[in-house]
């Protein structure tokens, strides 16, 4: 033990006092790199004279003292690049990530003909990419993603055979994608989402055999996804999200994407139907056609995707009438990955089918708002205990709202508004104590308000509005200090006094109870709310208003405490204090 231990001091007491030999033309390059930088954390003090550049800060050298890596990522560096890092001919990694480097890209590192890895990521790099970067034919990873790079992109990248991964991403050029770059047959990662691109996906795509993933979400592309690209079997992220592609999708297509996991087409200008071969995407876990056309039914074999975990159909026409069309959704009980699943605003129509019971209990976000659903919501609905959003708004829904909804403890978000319901709001409300945000307006509600609404310490948003609402509002829901955006109780009829714990409405910032048949006085405490600026209390029965019809002075005199308020007390006009 001991004598190893000796010998290890002995070789470190060695390494730094025999001298490394130097070869200035390396180290006159690397200072000629730091010259231009300022560094203000000091990442690069080590760069000085009393050390090997071979031992500087994240350089790497070969045994012949040659730099083969520079990696400065999140080194805190601010300036230009140096085209004397050109220089250094070994160089196979340069790394400089996450820095402050403004300016251009040098064209002199086309010199660099071994370079391996070049990554000058989230910098604010601008100008247009050299075209001579296509001289370094060693190339296997480039990466110039999040900078303020301009012009089109340079077609003769198309000759970097080796090139595995381009990653352009979140850039500024213009123009289209080039067609040359279907020439690099070795790509496995094509990344220019979010680069201003124009013009057609070229059809040349399709020979990128290797290619996993295809991210070109948030330009400007127009036409047709090009029917190649559905040939390319390796492919398993494929998003172009966020476009103006137009056309519809070969009922084949999945047919040849065994590998698929994700594929994001939402907010482009697609119809047609859903392509029936669906089913063969076994792999799909991200399913994304948000904000097309899409029309027809939904293939009923989807439920067979067992690693679905996210499906969003929103804003299309698709349909749904008979218990045959539905069978989509009762197969989706077969997801039990199932995360989000999202189908507002479409044309699905009949009864809301009972197995939205039988989802997964993994299931977050479900929205089936908009749309011309009818029958009840099932009893069962309590089952979807990971839920945070459910909206079943804008429907035809009939019955009363289940109690077991008081089970969905996680709820954030709970929107039944515009429904034909009946009965009274659960009490079990109460027992959903992280929810920020109840829509239940417009939706034939009837009963008094629960009391136990003061248990819903995070609502931040209420609205129950245009209902048959009877009896007092409970002192319990106007002490709840969450209140902040807007309580809407308007419409309703609601009677007895207004509760001075009003005064805990701190937050606030609209009240309105207009049109009940609220009675007495207005509270002074109605002061305290600070933060109130929309406050509606007309068509009402207060006293002083039906006694006096209206005195402002009165009005303004408990309201001093607040901002500037519009306040409408059944007359015309707004009033502003
Ligand atoms: C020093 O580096 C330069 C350029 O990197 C190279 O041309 C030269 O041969 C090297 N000299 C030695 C002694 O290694
Ligand atoms: C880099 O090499 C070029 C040409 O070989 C030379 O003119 C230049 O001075 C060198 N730069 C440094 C910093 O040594
Ligand atoms: C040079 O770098 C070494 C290692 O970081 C450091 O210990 C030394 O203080 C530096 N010398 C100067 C003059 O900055
Ligand atoms: C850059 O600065 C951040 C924040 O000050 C620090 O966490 C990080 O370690 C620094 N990077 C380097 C390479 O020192
Ligand atoms: C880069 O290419 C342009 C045009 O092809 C040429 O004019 C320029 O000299 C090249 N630069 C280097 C460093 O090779
Ligand atoms: C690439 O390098 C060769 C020779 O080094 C040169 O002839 C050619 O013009 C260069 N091409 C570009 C695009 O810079
Ligand atoms: C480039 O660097 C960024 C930041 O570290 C990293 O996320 C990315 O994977 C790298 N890309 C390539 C192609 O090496
Ligand atoms: C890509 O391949 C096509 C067809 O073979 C060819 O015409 C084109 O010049 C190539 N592009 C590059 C940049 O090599
Ligand atoms: C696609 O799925 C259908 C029905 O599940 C099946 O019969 C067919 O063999 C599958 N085709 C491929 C290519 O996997
Ligand atoms: C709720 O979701 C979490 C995270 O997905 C999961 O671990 C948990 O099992 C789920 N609960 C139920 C009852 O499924
Ligand atoms: C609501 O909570 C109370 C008290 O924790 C409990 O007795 C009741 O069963 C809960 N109701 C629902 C529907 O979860
Ligand atoms: C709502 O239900 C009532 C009573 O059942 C019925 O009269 C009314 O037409 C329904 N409204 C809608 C929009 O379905």
């Amino acid at each position: 033990m001991i004598f190893f231990f000796f010998i290890i001091i002995f070789q470190s007491t060695i390494a730094s006092t025999i001298s490394l030999p130097s070869n200035t033309s390396e180290q006159h390059a690397l200072l000629s790199f730091k010259s231009l930088i300022s560094d203000s954390h000091g990442t690069l003090d080590s760069w000085n004279n009393t050390l090997h550049y071979c031992k500087w800060r994240g350089v790497t050298c070969s045994q012949q003292q040659r730099v083969i890596s520079l990696e400065l990522e999140n080194f805190n560096i601010t300036g230009s690049i140096s085209p004397h890092l050109a220089n250094l001919t070994n160089l196979r990694r340069l790394h400089l990530s996450k820095n402050h480097l403004h300016g251009h890209i040098p064209q002199e590192l086309s010199r660099l003909a071994m370079l391996d890895s070049l990554n000058m990521s989230y910098n604010s790099l601008n100008g247009e990419i050299p075209v001579n970067l296509s001289n370094c034919s060693n190339l296997r990873f480039i990466s110039l993603a999040n900078n303020m790079l301009t012009g089109a992109l340079p077609a003769e990248l198309g000759v970097l055979s080796k090139l595995q991964v381009l990653s352009l991403n979140e850039n500024t050029f213009s123009g289209g994608i080039p067609p040359d770059l279907g020439n690099i047959s070795s790509l496995t990662g094509l990344y220019l989402y979010d680069d201003g691109l124009e013009g057609r996906i070229p059809d040349a795509l399709g020979k990128l055999t290797s290619l996993k993933i295809f991210q070109v979400v948030g330009n400007n592309l127009s036409g047709e996804i090009p029917p190649s690209l559905y040939n390319i079997s390796s492919i398993q992220f494929f998003t172009a999200g966020d476009n103006q592609l137009v056309g519809s999708l070969p009922p084949s297509m999945f047919q040849t994407l065994p590998n698929l996991q994700m594929l994001i087409l939402n907010d482009n200008r697609l119809h047609g139907q859903i392509p029936v071969s669906l089913s063969n995407a076994t792999d799909i876990v991200e399913l994304d056609l948000k904000g097309n056309n899409f029309s027809g039914i939904v293939p009923s074999e989807l439920g067979s995707l067992q690693k679905l975990y996210w499906i969003n159909l929103a804003i299309n026409q698709l349909e749904a009438r008979s218990a045959e069309d539905w069978k989509f959704f009762t197969s989706l009980t077969n997801c039990s990955l199932l995360g989000t699943l999202e189908l507002s605003k479409n044309r699905f129509s009949g009864e809301l089918p009972r197995s939205i019971a039988n989802l997964s209990t993994r299931l977050d976000w479900l929205s089936m708002e908009q749309n011309q659903m009818t029958g009840s919501i099932p009893e069962g609905i309590g089952n979807l205990v990971n839920l945070t959003v459910l909206s079943l708004a804008k429907n035809r829904l009939t019955g009363s709202i289940p109690a077991s909804i008081g089970k969905l403890k996680k709820l954030h978000v709970l929107g039944l508004r515009k429904n034909n319901f009946t009965g009274s709001i659960p009490n079990s409300i109460g027992n959903l104590t992280q929810l920020i945000r109840l829509y239940l307006e417009d939706s034939g509600l009837s009963g008094s308000i629960p009391p136990s609404f003061g248990n819903c310490r995070s609502l931040s948003e209420l609205n129950l509005s245009h209902n048959d609402l009877t009896g007092a509002i409970p002192k319990e829901l106007l002490s709840l200090s969450s209140l902040s955006t807007y309580v809407d109780l308007s419409n309703n009829k609601l009677s007895g006094t207004l509760p001075a714990e009003l005064s805990s409405l701190k937050n606030l910032g609209e009240f309105d109870i207009s049109e009940n048949r609220i009675t007495g006085q207005i509270p002074s405490a109605i002061g305290d709310c600070q933060s109130l600026e929309q406050l509606f209390l007309n068509e009402n029965l207060f006293q002083e208003l039906a006694r006096e019809r209206m005195d402002m002075g009165y009005v303004t005199k408990e309201l001093h405490a607040t901002k500037a308020m519009l306040l409408r007390f059944g007359i015309e006009e707004g009033y502003t204090c």
